[in-house]
This record gives structure tokens, C-alpha cells and sequence, in this order.
């Protein structure tokens, strides 16, 4: 088999990849290890950025997202018994994000592929990439039936998330590694509840971090801080909701309850691959560089990434100049750091670190008030959080 790009893996960047190259008249067939039902159901992330809100509708895959997303026009910061509103739109002239859950925009996104005459090839295992080093990059695997089969590229787009063996194929001596594991993770459930509040709630509480989001007018997202080597055996309901209830407790108000159907337990790190490129494998989203979740930007890095690589193809194709391609590392890590500052930024202020000092505890509670009372510190949060520009 032969085609332009061989994309590894079907999350939103090898998706959006196909999509966008797709549009730009460009053909790739996507590898992917898991079956259609299982990408279509795993919960992930949740909050899509301004541009990219507005780059679905203006490609053909946002309709269901424009009618069931939610627009939120800000978030609300909760510490010290207090509750404060930092206002997105006023803030960023309008700006603000949607909350549309990531399976969905999946589901959305391989129906439109599939439509477009797409190929995906569900179920694969055994992916191994070959001569990436030669101008006929190759991907083997075994189709869903476990049938050897190989796939020879002109570029291959390594898309396979953290775990994948995209970044693994690339020698250890042509990359640098820069990495931050944290010793806390999120417990996530879903519940059917109605919604408690009209935007997002983040809130640092002694017992821990809770982050109270939403998926719908009836199911509702809620993480809180735990140890990342805990059970979920340790989390029965009563005491989800009585951490959720105590983390996010304020005067007047009530946090709705509901019967949880989902719960999960993800570990947090930072982690980011320099170069994103080898010969003609080019990595995207997961698959180089990690953020933990307090700045809801993995899933809109992964597609900013990819825009500038469809780009960069883009020109290979129609004008036969690399050099767009030779610069894709160079023009997505400066947006990836600034990303990866943020995200560590929301995720150490919020966070209770079992080791910090006191001094650092109120290190961090300055940097909330800081965010809370200087319209300059919010403003320089709203403008990342709904995402910076892409141009
Ligand atoms: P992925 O979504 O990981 O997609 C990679 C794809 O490659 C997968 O479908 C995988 O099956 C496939 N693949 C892997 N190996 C192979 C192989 N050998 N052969 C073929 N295919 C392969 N971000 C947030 O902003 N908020 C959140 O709440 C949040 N929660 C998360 C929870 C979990 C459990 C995880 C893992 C991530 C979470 N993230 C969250 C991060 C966000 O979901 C990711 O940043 C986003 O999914 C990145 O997209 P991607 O396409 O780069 O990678
Ligand atoms: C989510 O709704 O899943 C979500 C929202 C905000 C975050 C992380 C996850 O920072």
C-alpha cells in the first residue's frame, strides 16, 4: 500500500491531520490500534480554545458542537473561602471557550473523514516505523484480522499519543528530553447531575484541588486532587462526593448530586521532545510533549501542532520547498513552551503539594490573589487560557 502521509493513530491530531490535509488535497491513510468503538468512548478533555472552536465551524466538523458545546465566558477561581470570576470576554474582547467533550469531537471527526472517503484502518497492532531516514518511509503492522500488512509514505506523521512508538523510533542521541512528574493525579467521574454553577470552578481547599466542569444540561465533569497511586477501590461514591462537597463548599450554595456512572484515576506530568522531527517522521500532540490538565490544553496543542504541519505539506507539495518542514520543530515549541508554562503555572498555584514549605503554600496564594486583584496577572491568564492566536 502506498500513500502521501501515514498518520499513526486516530485522536485528535492524527484526525485533524487527515482532515485538514484531506482539504488541502493531500492523501494519508491513518493507522490506528484501537477500534472505532473504544476511540469514540474514552473520556478525555474537555474544553476547546476560541480559534479552534472557530476553525471546526469553518472546516465542516463543528455543527453538532455549535448546537450542543457549551460557551462559557469565563471560569471561576475558588481559594481561602472565596469565590472569584475572572471574565474571559471582557478580558480578551470577546474571547471565551467551549465545553465539548473530546469523544465527541472524535466521533464528529471520523464520521466527516469516513464521509470524505477516508481511510482508517481500526484494530491494527504491531506498528513499527522503518527508513525514516529515506524518501520512502515505511509503516508494517497487522490489519484487525492480524494480517501483515505495510504502508509506504512520503512523510510519516506520528500522532500515537505519549505511549506510541512514533517518538520511540527516533534515535535517543537526536532528541532532548525535558520532564516534570508531579506526586499528585485526578480522580474524574461523570454524573448525572444538573449543572451546579454556570462555568468552570477551580478551587484550591486545604483537603486538596477540586475542578467541578461540565459535559452536559444533565451529566456533569468533577476531578479531585488524589494520591496517583490510589485505587479506585479507595474512592466509593459517598466519599467522592463528600471530598467534592467539602472541596467545593460555599456559603448559600450546593454542589447537585447525582448517580456516577464513570470514574477514572489519571497520574500528571510535563513533558516535552526537542526536536518534534527525524528524516520524514514528523511527532504531534501527545505523541511530543505532555501538560497536565489544570490548563485544559492538551487537546488544543495537539491541534495547533498539526495545523502547522498540514501547512508545512502543504507547501512541500505544491511548491516543493522543505523549508517549512525543516522549521516545523522551531515554529511549534515556542506556543508548546509557553503552553507548558501555563500549565504548570495553573497546576502548581492550585494544587496542594504535600512538600511544600509553608512559605511555598503562601507562595501560591499570593499568585491567586495576585490573579484575582491585578487586572493585568487576569488578563495574562484569560488570554492563554482561551487560547493564543495561531498566527
Ligand atoms: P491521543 O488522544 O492519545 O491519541 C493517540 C492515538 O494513537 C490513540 O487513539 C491511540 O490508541 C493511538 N495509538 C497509540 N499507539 C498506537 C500504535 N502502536 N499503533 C497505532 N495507533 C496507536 N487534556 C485536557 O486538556 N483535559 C483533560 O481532562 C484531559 N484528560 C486526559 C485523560 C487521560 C486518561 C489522558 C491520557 C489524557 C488526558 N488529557 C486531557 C490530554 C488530552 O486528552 C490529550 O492531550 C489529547 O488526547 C492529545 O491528542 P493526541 O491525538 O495527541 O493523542
Ligand atoms: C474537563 O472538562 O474535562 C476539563 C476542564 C478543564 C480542565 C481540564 C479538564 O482544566
Amino acid at each position: 500500500m502506498r500513500t502521501q502521509i501515514g498518520i499513526i493513530g486516530a485522536g485528535p491530531a492524527g484526525l485533524f491531520l487527515s482532515h485538514f490535509l484531506h482539504r488541502l488535497g493531500i492523501e494519508s491513510v491513518i493507522i490506528e490500534n484501537r477500534s472505532r468503538e473504544d476511540i469514540e468512548q474514552t473520556i478525555r478533555a474537555g474544553v476547546l480554545e476560541q480559534w479552534l472552536v472557530d476553525l471546526m465551524k469553518a472546516t465542516g466538523v463543528g455543527e453538532r458542537m455549535a448546537r450542543e458545546g457549551a460557551f462559557d465566558t469565563g471560569i471561576t477561581l475558588q481559594f481561602s473561602g472565596r469565590r472569584h470570576h475572572i471574565d474571559f470576554v471582557e478580558l480578551t474582547q470577546g474571547k471565551g471557550v467551549t465545553v465539548y467533550a473530546q469523544h465527541e469531537v472524535i466521533k464528529d471527526l471520523v464520521a466527516a473523514r469516513l464521509k470524505d472517503g477516508g481511510d482508517i484502518r481500526f484494530s491494527v497492532s504491531d506498528t513499527a516505523l522503518h527508513d525514516l531516514d529515506t524518501d520512502k518511509p515505511r509503516i508494517t503492522f497487522r490489519d484487525g484480522g492480524g494480517k501483515p500488512d505495510e504502508l509506504v509514505c512520503d512523510f510519516i506523521a506520528g500522532c500515537d499519543g505519549f505511549h506510541g512508538p512514533s517518538r520511540q523510533a527516533i534515535p535517543h542521541s537526536a532528541i532532548e528530553e525535558h520532564q516534570i512528574i508531579y506526586p499528585w493525579g485526578w480522580l474524574g467521574i461523570l454524573a448525572e447531575a444538573p449543572r451546579s454553577f454556570h462555568e468552570l470552578i477551580y478551587s484550591r481547599h486545604d483537603r486538596g484541588f477540586a475542578l467541578l466542569s461540565t459535559r452536559s444540561p444533565t451529566v456533569q465533569r468533577i476531578y479531585v486532587q488524589c494520591d496517583p497511586h490510589d485505587k479506585l477501590e479507595a474512592w466509593p461514591d459517598t466519599r467522592i462526593w463528600q471530598e467534592m462537597q467539602a472541596r467545593f463548599a460555599f456559603p448559600g450554595w450546593t454542589l447537585s448530586e447525582g448517580p456516577i456512572f464513570q470514574k477514572g484515576i489519571v497520574g500528571m506530568r510535563s513533558y516535552v521532545c526537542d526536536p518534534m522531527q527525524y528524516g520524514r517522521l514528523f511527532i504531534a500532540g501527545d505523541a511530543a510533549h505532555i501538560v497536565p490538565p489544570t490548563g485544559a490544553k492538551g487537546l488544543n496543542l495537539a491541534v495547533a501542532d498539526v495545523v502547522v504541519l498540514s501547512r508545512a505539506l502543504d507547501a512541500w507539495y505544491k511548491k516543493h520547498d522543505r523549508t517549512a518542514l525543516d522549521c516545523y520543530s522551531a515554529n511549534v515549541l515556542p506556543r508548546i513552551w509557553k503552553c507548558e508554562r501555563f500549565s504548570w503555572f495553573m497546576t502548581t498555584m492550585l494544587h496542594q503539594n504535600p512538600a511544600d514549605s509553608s512559605f511555598e503554600r503562601h507562595m501560591r496564594l499570593a499568585e491567586l490573589d495576585t490573579v484575582v486583584s491585578s487586572r493585568a496577572a487576569a488578563t495574562a491568564l484569560a488570554e492563554i487560557y482561551v487560547g493564543l492566536p495561531l498566527d
